[in-house]
């Protein structure tokens, strides 16, 4: 399948379907120097696959987490194309999860002011998230995501085969972003998970999740308004993923815990409970709230009055509300009533 993301002079391609990645030509023009930006955690078969397709391909593989979304890692990138004398007209391939998309397209924003990127996504969660809408980032300072750009890719693809080594933690953590997208424009997404063989299902419903972003992204490119119903269980998500550090959980688990908190409907609530159960998913933060509210009030989308929050009152429907500090602080220290 093609989907066109529009946006006008940056619209781009996402092409869905197995063995994507092995005729990435002639969809992408890879007769030029190609930077191909990867992790430790990517098989090496992958990486082979393809640097085999590139002319002249220059591989970077960095260490794997969230370390990676650094200045340093940026400037190792930037470094690499300099030395190999890269020019505007080469192309920069992010092969691999939400880390290394961020931060390659990060640095093929930079680089002589931008150059062309391609996202290769092997994992779940960037292939359901990350991986379109053109946010590029690192982190700095201990803050996530605070320095980046919105550089647009030149295309997506999403290959369920890239999917095959990643260890079953990794593969259930990137579908909590389905199940967000599903609780705030997809209801089928819901229905999905919840049939038995909802394993069967699972390039369904990325694809339905993955969609259903494009569509987000299209109406609203730099989030100035709806986009920002994407950060649906991200306000104190993102909390509970900083107060538990580098060893607690990772992004999606957090999401999914995020979720709970702004569920304003009780049977809904139940059913997201059941779904996250049947994934594995957790439903509870072993974490100090007293450290979560803290972490969440560093965190960009608020201001000096309040966070906006969005709040899923019934299937495939969202709202923005203010929340004051107060009540984001009386929220968190609630808890989630896990029946
Ligand atoms: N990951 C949220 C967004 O792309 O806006």
């Amino acid at each position: 399948m093609e989907r066109i993301v529009s946006l006008g002079a940056r619209s781009y391609p996402l092409y869905i379907e197995r063995g994507a990645l092995r005729c990435l030509s002639p969809r992408v023009n890879l007769a030029r120097k190609v930077l191909l930006v990867t992790d430790e955690g990517v098989p090496e078969s992958l990486r082979t696959l393809v640097l085999s397709q590139c002319g002249q391909g220059f591989l970077e593989v960095l260490p794997m987490g969230e370390d990676s979304k650094s200045f340093s890692a940026c400037e190792r990138l930037c470094a690499r194309m300099l030395r190999e004398n890269f020019t505007r007209k080469d192309l920069v391939l992010a092969l691999g999860g939400g880390v290394i998309g961020d931060l390659a397209g990060f640095a093929a924003s930079i680089y002589m002011r931008g150059i062309d990127f391609v996202n290769l996504p092997t994992t779940t969660l960037s292939q359901i998230d990350s991986s379109v809408g053109g946010k590029t980032a690192i982190n700095f300072c201990g803050v996530k995501n605070i320095v980046g750009a919105f550089h647009q890719p030149r295309a997506v693809f999403l290959d369920a085969d890239a999917l095959a080594s990643l260890p079953e933690r990794h593969f259930v953590n990137g579908l909590a972003e389905a199940l967000k997208m599903g609780l705030i424009c997809d209801p089928e997404i819901l229905a999905l998970f919840e049939k038995e063989d909802w394993r069967s299902h699972v390039e369904e419903i990325i694809t339905r999740a993955v969609l259903a972003k494009a569509d987000v992204v299209e109406a609203d490119e730099t989030e100035q308004g709806e986009r920002k119903c994407l950060n649906f269980g991200h306000t104190i998500g993102h909390g509970i993923e900083a107060a538990g550090g580098l060893h607690g959980l990772l992004h999606g688990e957090c999401v999914a815990l995020g979720l709970l908190y702004f569920l304003e409907d009780e049977a809904l609530k139940s059913r997201t409970l059941a779904i996250l159960r049947r994934l594995g998913l957790p439903t509870r933060a072993d974490v100090d709230p007293e450290k979560v509210f803290a972490a969440l009030t560093h965190d960009k989308k608020g201001d000096a009055t309040g966070v906006s929050v969005v709040v899923v009152d019934r299937p495939g429907h969202y709202l923005f509300r203010k929340m004051t500090y107060d009540e984001l602080r009386a929220r968190v220290f609630a808890g989630v009533d896990v029946p």
